[in-house]
């Protein structure tokens, strides 16, 4: 099939590669001229594991990349929009402008039928809306469909080819017809709703997820105080299958680009029906509150340091990914930074992340230093954090560790604490005292 990506993020660029390498000819769009430039000379603009060879098997034959989205409609069959929502500054309601530029731009493409499927994550009611904006430019005809993306950074590729369902918002048997053919190489678990459902289930499906994950931090921080384990009281929990074992595991918050936003943007919709999503309301509050909290557990072991150095380990929101955005890891640091600020004091930060530094530097780049890897990010700091759960993070032998104080704070309770306590070192993490 001919499809349009439109957009090349996180969503647009892992399945655009994905429909290429399913054998379908595909031409993606994006406005930043440096970018497309840089992927039509076969260089990957992200980092996510497993997309860069796919990208490089796929790039100039399969997949093309325009800043022309005149030319990615002409040339499709289907128009894929994965444009961003990111959060409005004040309200937090998905900020649409994005998804109705590329609206009015598709109806003045547009001179023969195409099927539309919006990708990005947006409110309820937005496909109507952009049916409406196309109606009134065109008279061609098109159809508008809801298909939501489920892909997680670090398995775009994997959640791809192996999807636990596939949602499809439409009640019109052609289009049914078109997304069941296009998907038949990958899943026949295709749940076709009305279009405002399918909208819906995206929301839901990730307010449910901050939800869990904020459960389970609260619970981790009640085992602190009980003196109970959180690593073998999830483990419990999630045995039962009606609970499942996923999404369990506490960490300093949920953060990246969709749980934050999405779940104030579902909390701005109930609100705006009038509508109490308690429980969203509760984790999005939990969730902002966690950074203050685990600032304060670093901040406790050199509070009373002349000039402490903290180190770092792990800056992208989650591991696998090159990300930063909303990462708990950088609210973190900017927190310990205005701590210290309020105090009067200095505190010298040095920080690593295999795949986040370049995403980190435009962040943080003026308050913090970064190293060349994770041995000596920790040389004489006084305190060693953990903020993301890289799997190299794991391995990391605490003997080479050449530190002024052996102290470590591992918010994602990814060291055997037993072993580090043995080596001397003072270990704290999460929902367990060691
Ligand atoms: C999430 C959803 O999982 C995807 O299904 C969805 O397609 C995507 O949002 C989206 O809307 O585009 P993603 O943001 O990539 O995917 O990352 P997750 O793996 O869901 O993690 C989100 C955050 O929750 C991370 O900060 C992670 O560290 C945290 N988390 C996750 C926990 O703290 N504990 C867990 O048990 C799981």
């Amino acid at each position: 099939m001919k499809i349009g990506v439109i957009g090349t993020g996180y969503v647009g660029l892992p399945t655009g590669v994905g429909f290429a390498e399913l054998g379908n000819s595909i031409i993606c769009c994006d406005k930043m001229i440096e970018k497309v430039e840089q992927l039509n000379a076969g260089k990957i603009t992200l980092y996510e594991e497993g997309l860069e060879e796919l990208f490089n098997k796929n790039i100039n034959k399969n997949i093309v990349f325009t800043t022309s989205l005149e030319k990615c409609v002409k040339e499709s069959d289907i128009i894929i929009i994965a444009v961003g929502t990111p959060p409005h500054p004040i309200t937090k309601e998905a900020d649409m402008k994005y998804i109705f530029a590329a609206a009015e731009e598709i109806a003045s493409s547009l001179t023969e039928y195409k099927l539309i499927a919006i990708k990005s994550t947006v409110p309820v009611g937005t496909g109507d809306q952009v049916e409406a904006i196309i109606k009134e430019k065109t008279n061609v005809s098109f159809d508008l469909i809801s298909l939501p993306e489920f892909l997680r950074e670090g398995f775009a590729v994997r959640d791809f080819f192996h999807p636990d369902r596939v949602i499809c918002g439409t009640n019109n048997e052609k289009c049914k017809e078109v997304i069941r053919e296009l998907y038949k190489p990958i899943s026949d678990n295709i749940l076709f709703t009305n279009r405002r459902s399918s909208e819906l289930i995206k929301y839901a499906s990730n307010a449910f997820l901050s939800i869990k994950i904020h459960y389970i931090n609260e619970i981790a921080n009640l085992c602190e105080e009980v003196g109970a384990d959180i690593s073998e009281v999830a483990n419990g929990i999630g045995m039962d299958k009606r609970i499942g074992d996923k999404f369990l595991v506490a960490g300093p918050g949920y953060g990246g680009s969709c749980f934050p936003k999405d779940t104030n943007a579902i909390a701005y919709i109930a609100r705006e029906n009038k509508i109490d999503l308690s429980l969203v309301e509760a984790a999005i509050k939990g969730n902002n509150n966690r950074v203050k909290d685990m600032a304060q557990k670093i901040i406790k072991k050199i509070k009373n340091v002349k000039d402490p150095t903290l180190a770092v380990l792990g800056l992208a929101f989650k591991g696998g990914t090159d990300d930063c955005r909303q990462s708990p890891a950088i609210d973190i640091i900017q927190e310990v930074i205005h701590c210290f600020e309020n105090f009067n004091k200095k505190i010298n930060i040095i920080c690593y992340d295999p795949k986040a530094m370049p995403q980190a530097k435009t962040l943080i780049g003026d308050k913090v230093k970064f190293a060349d890897d994770m041995y000596s990010v920790a040389e004489n700091a006084d305190v060693l954090t953990i903020l993301t759960e890289w799997s190299d993070f794991k391995e990391l032998d605490l003997s080479k560790l050449k530190m002024k104080q052996k102290n470590i704070v591992d918010l994602r309770n990814i060291l055997d604490g037993k072993k580090a306590k043995e080596k001397g070192f003072d270990y704290t993490c999460i929902g367990k005292i060691i």
